[in-house]
């Protein structure tokens, strides 16, 4: 884990809310960044709001290049939209447990909300195996990135809350298929969803690698503002902490 003035090469919309950032990062991209790390941005300008904000690494491009897709919701991440190139943001990491990558015959399929295909791409990227993309968003304009996985193999299955494009209805729907052993399930989104995974991959006795979601402040395991609960092998349940065992846990191993 590092610390670096990682100057912004761009930083441009990708669709709808969404943006891209692309960083020059060469320190913190020398570490090993593996699909499922998150960096800890100190947003410039936002020094009022003295937190910095979570955001997983998208992609790694070159030796020294780091990117980031994310969703406007509030003000850290609209002032995060208006920063143009030049600007230098304080990058912590990476951070957080990663997901491991499908190895053999192993066929990864990812299910994903919100930014969740964004967070799961260094997997589509560095898989063995092309694999699957189950999306789902609340309509058509909220689908991020589908070009970029069909360009690495992937098939597409699309789900939508109003019908606008795919099946009309949740992206868990679309899962009940590859509840199977010879597919590894990855889930990246909002943590409903990521708990209905739970309970259809546990009730199946499947296995799945998810990441949970959880508003942050340290991010380095200090403060304890993000725990979720996890099994503690005894039948009953622990704290664990968001930025520190996770964001990435086994299914198997949270408590619902
Ligand atoms: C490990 C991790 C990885 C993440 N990766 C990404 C990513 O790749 N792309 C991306 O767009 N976002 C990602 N997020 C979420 C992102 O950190 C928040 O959207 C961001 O911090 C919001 O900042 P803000 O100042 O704009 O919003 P705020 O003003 O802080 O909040 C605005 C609204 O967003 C909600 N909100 C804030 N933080 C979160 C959160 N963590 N989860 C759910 N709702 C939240 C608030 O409750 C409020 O309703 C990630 C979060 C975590 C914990
Ligand atoms: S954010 Fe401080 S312990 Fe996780």
């Amino acid at each position: 884990m590092l610390t670096e003035n990682a100057e912004i090469i761009s930083n441009t919309k990708l669709k709808d809310e969404y943006y891209k950032v692309t960083f020059r990062a060469s320190d913190i991209v020398s570490e090993n960044i593996l699909a499922g790390h998150f960096v800890h941005v100190k947003i410039s300008g936002l020094e009022e709001k003295i937190l910095r904000r979570p955001f997983s690494v998208f992609n790694v491009v070159k030796s020294d290049v780091l990117e980031i897709v994310y969703k406007v919701v509030g003000a850290g991440t609209k002032h995060f939209s208006s920063l143009e190139p030049g600007v230098k943001c304080n990058i912590l990491g990476p951070l957080g447990n990663p997901y491991t990558y499908p190895v053999n015959s192993e066929i990864p399929v990812l299910v994903a909300g919100g930014y969740g295909s964004a967070a799961m791409y260094l997997i589509a990227k560095n898989s063995c195996n092309p694999g699957i993309l189950l999306i789902g968003a609340r309509n058509s304009k909220e689908l991020i990135l589908i070009e970029e996985y069909r360009q690495l193999g992937f098939k597409i299955k699309i789900a939508t809350d109003d019908g606008s494009s795919g099946h009309k209805g949740l992206v868990t729907d679309l899962m009940e298929k590859y509840c199977k052993n010879q597919y590894k399930i990855y889930g990246c989104g909002p943590n409903p969803m990521m708990y209905t995974m739970v309970r259809m991959l546990n009730s199946r006795s499947v296995a799945g690698e998810l990441s949970l979601d959880h508003a942050m402040c340290c991010g380095v395991g200090g403060c304890y503002t993000c725990v979720v609960k996890v099994k503690d092998g005894r039948g009953g349940w622990k704290y664990s902490r968001t930025c520190k065992e996770g964001p990435v846990f086994k299914s198997s191993e949270i408590y619902i």
